[in-house]
């Protein structure tokens, strides 16, 4: 797995966004096919098919019709508070290595879009990670974390409404960061990040950081918090997502009889109950009967269950004997204190059953007891988080093919670049064209493999599809030529860029009214 990523940057060490193949080259603008380079994330790591949520977004922002922000994780949970009106944030961060740009500019937008549409907004500052992970000076951390502010405000960021923090100038953040390391260990950093003993202390420190930014909306009260990163940052959302559990006072999982069950073994467990009551339905069914029927089943191979799955539950069931077996909800104490656990048992109602280190109750559904152990949690001063979702976008390619990088001046072009060096890097890009006019008359341009179309989609085109649809189809048709193409594309960002700047300087007027210091005097 990756290290820290460059800011916008595809990973290093991961080829998710550089083996290329687009083969079939549908009328498609926002082309489904490019998608297909991303699949293995699907498959890899359990990241979702945002076109799958697409449909039951309100008004969905260019990027999502357009598939740039391809994946995600949990969105709907976030999705349902925004149809709902209920409370729901957004929150993401900049490492200040550079300038930002026009890649910086699609994670700017995303949390703008969410500010828009009622999300409590977050813009945060990773300077414990620049400094620790990239070891950047302060004062050139300063100046950066500036431009990034600079721009996402120029942007749109309502910073009356939003927050705008620096991690290393949040002291609710590092104790938050503190808290959760108590949950991961050097091991767990170690197979995640590929950490080793060589990896130094503050480094680690900043992972845990960013675990607390991430948290860090849901820290008055949780809620849906919505993480738009590029896929490289996915490892920090899951850790982020399994420490929000891990310091959660009680779990909430179901259950047949007094012993714990494994999530493979409660599915062959269900089976048997259901089975067992509608033979027998006025019996009380008794684990032994579990264990006879499972016994039965594996004799007669009538199951794909893994051996050792079936074995260790016919021992337990037939340990258990003569209890009854009967479905229920059982809160598991995790982190809880005497006075939640003791609270919580006062909350349920109907009956229940507490034993040394968990709780069953008989008359709730999994849903109502989710509710009940998160109330009693914040009652009893826990945390209660939500887990944390996540969009990824696609990276964008370089102006000059291959990766866009801060590194490489060329291959990007930074929101700070002079108009006219904008104009000019967009007219000596690369493209998907071909050899010669009469070819790409013939043939069409490849414009799937074109980074300049892709500037119009990403940017360009803003929020208008017919214009985005129009480039595509000119230039597949052949209508098109490059060197129109590229005018047309070298004026437009040149306008763009011209804007932006303007927008800022009005911004770096009001800056001093804004409560984050770019003079950190370190
Ligand atoms: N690690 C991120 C990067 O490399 C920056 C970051 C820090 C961040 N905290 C975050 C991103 C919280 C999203 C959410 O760019
Ligand atoms: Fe790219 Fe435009 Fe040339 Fe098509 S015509 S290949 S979109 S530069």
């Amino acid at each position: 797995m990756t290290r820290e990523s460059a800011d916008g940057d595809p990973p290093r060490g991961r080829d998710v966004a550089t083996d290329g193949g687009v083969e079939d080259v549908a009328l498609d603008p926002w082309g489904s096919a490019a998608v297909s380079d991303y699949r293995k994330l699907f498959e890899q790591f359990g990241i979702e098919e945002f076109e799958e949520i697409l449909g039951d977004v309100p008004a969905p922002h260019y990027l999502m019709r357009r598939s740039v922000i391809f994946g995600h994780r949990d969105y709907r949970r976030v999705l349902d508070a925004m149809a709902n009106d209920d409370p729901f944030a957004v929150l993401s961060g900049f490492m200040p290595t550079g300038d930002p740009h026009i890649g910086h500019k699609l994670v700017f937008d995303e949390i703008i879009w969410h500010q828009q549409q009622g999300g409590d907004a977050y813009g945060l500052i990773a300077d414990l990670e620049a400094h620790s992970a990239r070891g950047l000076s302060w004062s050139e951390i300063d100046e950066h974390a500036r431009n990034y502010i600079l721009s996402l405000l120029a942007l749109g960021f309502d910073p009356e409404e939003g927050t705008l923090y620096r991690q290393s100038t949040n002291r609710e953040v590092q104790d938050l960061a503190f808290e959760l390391g108590i949950e991961a260990n050097f091991s767990e950093l170690e197979a995640i990040y590929d950490f080793d003993g060589e990896t130094d202390v503050s480094h680690m420190q900043s992972v845990v950081t960013q675990m607390a930014d991430i948290l860090y909306p849901q820290l008055d009260e949780p809620k849906p918090t919505v993480i738009p990163v590029g896929p490289d940052q996915d490892p920090h959302v899951r850790l982020a997502r399994d420490l929000a559990a891990r310091v959660r006072y009680f779990g909430v999982t179901e259950a047949y009889a007094s012993f714990g069950l494994d999530p493979d073994e409660r599915p062959v467990l269900a089976e048997a109950y259901e089975t067992l009551t509608e033979r027998h339905p006025d019996d009380t069914i008794r684990c032994s009967d579990a264990g006879t029927y499972l016994e039965n089943q594996r004799e007669a191979g009538a199951t794909d269950v893994t051996a050792t799955t079936l074995d260790g539950l016919i021992t337990m069931c037939n340990e258990a004997g003569k209890e009854p077996l009967r479905p229920r909800i059982r809160f598991i104490d995790r982190n809880a204190t005497e006075a939640a656990f003791e609270g919580l048992i006062e909350a349920i109602d109907g009956e229940k059953r507490v034993y040394d280190e968990h709780i069953d109750a008989f008359e709730l559904d999994h849903e109502e007891a989710e509710a009940l152990a998160r109330e009693v949690e914040l009652e009893h001063d826990g945390y209660g988080f939500l887990p944390p979702s996540s969009i990824y976008h696609r990276f964008m390619t370089g102006l000059t093919g291959g990766k866009m990088s801060s590194s490489i001046p060329a291959s990007h072009i930074s929101l700070l670049d002079d108009p006219e060096d904008g104009y000019d890097k967009v007219k000596s890009a690369t493209t998907g064209g071909r050899e010669t006019a009469e070819e790409q008359r013939e043939l069409g341009g490849k414009p799937d493999e074109c980074p300049v179309y892709e500037l119009y989609t990403y940017l360009l085109a803003g929020d208008d599809d017919e214009f985005a649809a129009e480039v595509y189809e000119e230039c597949a048709n052949g209508e098109r030529l490059c060197g129109g193409c590229k005018e047309q594309a070298a004026e437009l960002i040149e306008d763009f860029l011209e804007d932006h700047q303007e927008k800022r300087e009005e911004w770096e007027e009001k800056l001093d009214e804004l409560d984050i210091s770019f003079d950190t005097g370190r």
